[in-house]
């Protein structure tokens, strides 16, 4: 297993500044023991194309939490299609699901946050720690200013939540804008929510379209007014 220090990460910080240089350190460095986490939305779709164009056989892998929207398994499709990526898709535990749903009913979400929380715990968070206990590095489309939780994460970092892995969020420093000029520019394949008024997009419950002005993760779990907008795997609940 490749571990790195905190020093050896501050250099890689310091030196690479574009997201196709930190993909090419990731191929040469890292592959096949590193993969893209992708949820189909903007942000990962520009990464994937960036990706396919540093090293066609990088790794993907995508949670499918079995709430997802239609649009997105479409989505799904049509990269697999026009890139050849076969995605490892992941699923929940059957008996975590049956054991939550039988408790707490189907849309539990609704009801507290701490039922959400569970929700995200067992459909997103324990497939993602199972995966990443496989790898030495995952790659994530974060941008610093898509919450208060995100505005401190820089390009490389030792990932203390998982096992001090490396995860390497390429497009940090990027502005919606950016990924927009991207996916246009460079003819991506998007998920077809993006033109219906979700710039941020998770399970199909828990994601409504925004309205003019509001802020772009203003759709996420919609009902919660405080705390993180966040599922788990970006942020430790438990601590
Ligand atoms: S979340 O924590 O609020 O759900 P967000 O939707 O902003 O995350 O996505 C940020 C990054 O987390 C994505 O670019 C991707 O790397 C990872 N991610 C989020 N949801 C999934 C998913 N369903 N499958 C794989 N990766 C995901
Ligand atoms: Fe469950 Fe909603 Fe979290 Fe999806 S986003 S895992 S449906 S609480």
């Amino acid at each position: 297993m490749t571990k790195f220090t905190q020093k050896e990460l501050d250099e890689l910080n310091s030196t690479i500044n574009s997201a196709q240089d930190a993909l090419k350190w990731a191929s040469d460095n890292l592959h096949p023991r590193i993969a893209k986490a992708s949820s189909f939305g903007a942000e990962d779709a520009a990464i994937t194309d960036m990706m396919i164009k540093v090293n066609p056989e990088f790794r993907f892998f995508t949670l499918d939490t079995g709430r997802l929207p239609q649009a997105t398994y479409d989505i799904m499709d049509d990269v697999r299609k026009k890139y050849g990526i076969k995605f490892e898709v992941l699923f929940p535990d059957t008996i975590e699901v049956q054991q939550m749903v039988h408790e707490k009913g189907m849309n539990l979400f609704y009801d507290s946050v701490e039922n959400r929380k569970l929700c995200c715990e067992i459909r997103k968070v324990h497939p993602t720690n199972k995966m990443l206990k496989t790898l030495d590095g995952w790659i994530t489309g974060l941008r610093r200013d898509q919450t208060s939780n995100r505005n401190e994460a820089k390009m490389f970092e030792i990932d203390t939540q998982h096992d001090d892995i490396l995860k390497i969020n390429p497009i940090i420093n990027w502005t919606w804008d950016q990924v927009w000029k991207y996916i246009k520019e460079n003819n991506v394949p998007y998920n077809k929510l993006l033109d219906k008024g979700y710039p941020s997009i998770g399970c199909e419950p828990c994601t409504r379209a925004i309205k003019d002005g509001e802020d772009l993760r203003a759709g996420r779990w919609w009902w919660e007014n405080e705390g993180h907008k966040e599922c788990g795997l970006h942020i430790d609940y438990k601590k």
